[in-house]
């Protein structure tokens, strides 16, 4: 059976599961995981009977390509989608329909409301994102690709790499080399940050220029398509104080904790905790403001997050970031960041990019 035809057969079993006779998938990327349709502007609208993708003229051609097992209803012209849904929820005779709280508008669900005066409107929430949660072996392999695009693109900057260049001109040549190696796309606004500029988790790259500093820090990940990387590290390029030291081989063993805890049923929370108490031991703790990491497929952030509170039970087939930082105002920032695929007996570190600090010296 085609992937995307199971995943729907799973979600079915979910919404049944919510109490809700049907689901009007809002949320895009969604629509994506269950049809492998990548055009936007296109709900799905799955019931008891089947599944319909409510679009328009722009897509019926790409749906047809993309989606070929799955029922379309295209509106005409002047027809909107608040009136297409209405048709196929009659049509389809659904009492309850569920919504997805997390990404339907409020604007819509009233109209809905006002329109489908007779259905019971049912928010859920994450029914289809924890299906997204265990990917599957082609979307491991689309991951370790955009890892791959990403890693060899880091390794021409490593070696490119020029005091007078600015930290925007860095990030476009990262990014543009992401394209080279085949990537469709950056997977998030690359983050290049030299000196204390570091001590901004998501600083935008600026017309600094990277000699300025002793060092820089790099966030990036490739779009390999549908599936994204998401990397950081620091390059040291000038003097390395004892300072940076201590905290670089801080952060790196805080990671190297986190992800040695990483197996078959250890909890997202105790993770995050593992890697927090090796910084706040350390008497960092409050300089590390963000969760330890996050899971990262179609979306650059989504579950499960490494963080505080998640008690979700990490399975096989998950993919986490796990990346630990200090930022310290004035002075500058160190994250470390790699990507995690659960095994059946642990984990795999899907990313190679040196990070022993000799190894970072490129001045
Ligand atoms: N690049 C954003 C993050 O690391 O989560
Ligand atoms: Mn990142
Ligand atoms: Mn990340």
């Amino acid at each position: 059976m085609d992937r995307h035809r199971s995943r729907r057969n799973k979600l079915h079993r979910a919404v049944k599961k919510a109490g809700a006779e049907a689901l009007l998938v809002t949320n895009f990327t969604n629509v994506t995981y269950l049809t492998g349709f990548t055009g936007d502007d296109s709900y799905l609208l799955l019931h008891a009977d089947g599944e319909v993708v409510l679009s328009d003229s722009r897509y019926t051609t790409q749906l047809g390509e993309e989606c070929p097992g799955v029922d379309m209803h295209i509106r005409s012209q002047g027809t909107t989608m608040l009136e297409a849904i209405a048709k196929v929820v009659k049509s389809a005779k659904i009492g309850r329909l569920g919504l997805e709280a997390e990404s339907i508008t409020l604007a819509l669900r009233d109209k809905l409301a006002e329109k489908l005066s007779k259905v019971e409107l049912a928010p859920t929430c994450g029914l289809v994102e924890q299906l997204r949660e265990v990917k599957d072996r082609d979307e491991i392999a689309r991951l370790r690709k955009a890892v791959w695009q990403a890693e060899k693109a880091f390794g021409v900057l490593r070696a490119t790499l020029r005091p007078e260049k600015t930290e925007k001109q860095v990030a476009d040549e990262l990014e543009h080399q992401m394209r080279l190696f085949g990537s469709r796309n950056r997977s998030f606004q690359s983050i290049v940050a030299a000196g204390s500029r570091a001590a901004l988790p998501h600083a935008v790259p600026s017309d600094r220029r990277v000699g300025e500093s002793d060092f820089i820090l790099v966030d990036w990940g490739a779009d390999e398509g549908l599936y994204r990387s998401d990397l950081t590290r620091v390059l040291v390029t000038g003097k390395i104080s004892a300072k940076f030291e201590r905290i670089y081989k801080l952060v790196l063993a805080a990671q190297a904790q986190a992800i040695a805890a990483i197996r078959p049923g250890a909890v997202c929370q105790d993770i995050n905790r593992t890697a927090r108490r090796v910084i706040a031991k350390a008497g960092f703790g409050r300089y590390f403001g963000h969760g330890l990491g996050h899971g990262l497929g179609l979306d650059i952030h989504e579950a499960p997050r490494l963080a505080a509170k998640i008690e979700t039970a990490l399975k096989p087939g998950m993919v986490v970031t796990v990346e630990p930082g200090v930022y310290l105002r004035g002075w500058g920032g160190v994250r470390i960041e790699d990507d995690v695929l659960v095994t059946r007996d642990g984990h795999e570190v899907l990313t190679h990019v040196p990070k022993k600090l000799e190894e970072l010296i490129i001045r």
